[in-house]
């Protein structure tokens, strides 16, 4: 008997096209797991202890680590399973150079990343987000506690550390001569404060001011300033609204964190007010476009809304009437717009190659 199926029947998905899907789905499942391995591996010193050793088996780098050869093991084949460290034959396991720069060198790595991968988010932390979606009211950066600042530290810092002396600096009309010769300098939104440790540390005749809302963050870059023994840094429990009235800086600095802020208009006009007529002004913020969809040209797209609904849109929404701008809201064109309105004439757009971000240099 020959079965015609009717129209319902044909616009049903095939098992194939559902076993598609429920892979892509699964996928992102093997990322949560795969991702807490990292933790343990960055936090256990598993993948130091690979580095530059060449292959080893479970016995040596339990040995090496001073951790229980059994659960070593199963974390090694997870990574081998994962493609993060190669499986040889003889069932030792290697990590690459190339992985060792992603993986286990914080200091001397552009590229390192295990730092970004903490433990997964608390369940009260969930509660009160799947509450933000009904009251439309985010969590400010400090109710992800002291770890969220640290994490943060660790997924910025090695580029700010590596990049923002060498690379980004000297492409600024003018700001390495004035710096050296004292000049003073406004981090807003410095986080954990690697960027004040480098300036501070690069200039010494510049006084570098760091202004931060979240305790925790200013908490740490007060430990990090002090492990320095650096004498030329101020910080300040405050945002925008404590910068002085009066043109007083030589150099601003927002650092990936304008687009986190409730009320950045105000902030641009606070800086707009408290920068020297000659000074200038240094934006880092996420490369995105206009169009919200163009941002799929990004493969990390999904994990930056990732990142907006759990950090930076939940902290741009967390007063009533917050600006809500989050990851991917802060595009070239609004940037200068909003700079144009805040009165500042000259807006330079410089790339550096850093896959997430885009950097500005405003003058007034
Ligand atoms: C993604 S972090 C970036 C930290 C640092 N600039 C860096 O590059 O590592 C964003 C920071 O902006 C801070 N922030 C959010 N709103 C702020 C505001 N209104 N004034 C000052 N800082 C703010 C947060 O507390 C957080 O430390």
């Amino acid at each position: 008997m020959i079965h015609v199926m009717n129209d319902d029947e044909l616009q049903r998905p095939s098992p194939e096209e559902i076993g598609a899907f429920a892979f892509r789905v699964w996928s992102y499942k093997q990322g949560e797991m795969v991702s807490l391995l990292i933790h343990l591996g960055d936090r256990l010193g598993l993948y130091r202890a690979l580095r530059g050793a060449g292959p080893l088996g479970a016995a040596e780098l339990a040995q090496r680590t001073n951790l229980h050869e059994r659960w070593v093991m199963e974390w090694l084949r997870g990574q081998g399973a994962a493609g993060l460290l190669t499986w040889h034959d003889d069932d030792r396991f290697e990590l690459t150079e190339a992985a060792a720069a992603v993986l286990a060198d914080e200091q001397g790595s552009l590229f390192f990343a295990a730092g970004a991968f903490g433990t997964p988010a608390a369940p009260d932390f969930v509660d009160d987000l799947a509450g933000a979606f009904r009251t439309g009211l985010g969590l400010p950066y400090d109710r992800q506690g002291p770890a969220g600042a640290h994490r943060t530290e660790r997924m910025l810092g090695p580029w700010t550390r590596l990049a923002l002396v060498p690379r980004i600096l000297p492409a600024l009309d003018g700001v390495e001569a004035r710096l050296d010769a004292g000049g003073v300098v406004a981090d807003i939104g410095c986080g954990a404060g690697v960027a004040l440790v480098a300036l501070a540390r690069r200039f010494p005749r510049a006084q570098v001011h760091g202004f931060d809302i979240s305790r925790h963050a200013i908490e740490r870059a007060s430990r990090l300033v002090e492990e320095a023994g650096l004498e030329n840094v101020t910080l300040h429990l405050a945002g925008a609204d404590a910068l002085p009235e009066e043109p007083t800086f030589d150099f601003v600095l927002t650092l990936d964190c304008l687009h986190d802020m409730t009320a950045p208009t105000e902030t641009l006009a606070a800086i707009r007010r408290s920068i020297r007529a000659d000074g200038t002004w240094l934006v880092k913020d996420i490369r995105c476009a206009p169009r919200p969809k163009d941002n799929l040209k990004n493969p990390m797209a999904a994990m930056m809304y990732g990142f907006s609904i759990t950090s930076c849109m939940s902290s741009a929404l967390s007063e009533p009437d917050g600006a809500g701008l989050g990851t991917l809201g802060l595009h070239p064109e609004l940037l200068q717009q909003l700079c144009a309105d805040a009165g500042f004439s000259r807006f330079v757009r410089h790339d550096f190659d850093e896959p997430s971000n885009l950097y500005y240099e405003v003058r007034v």
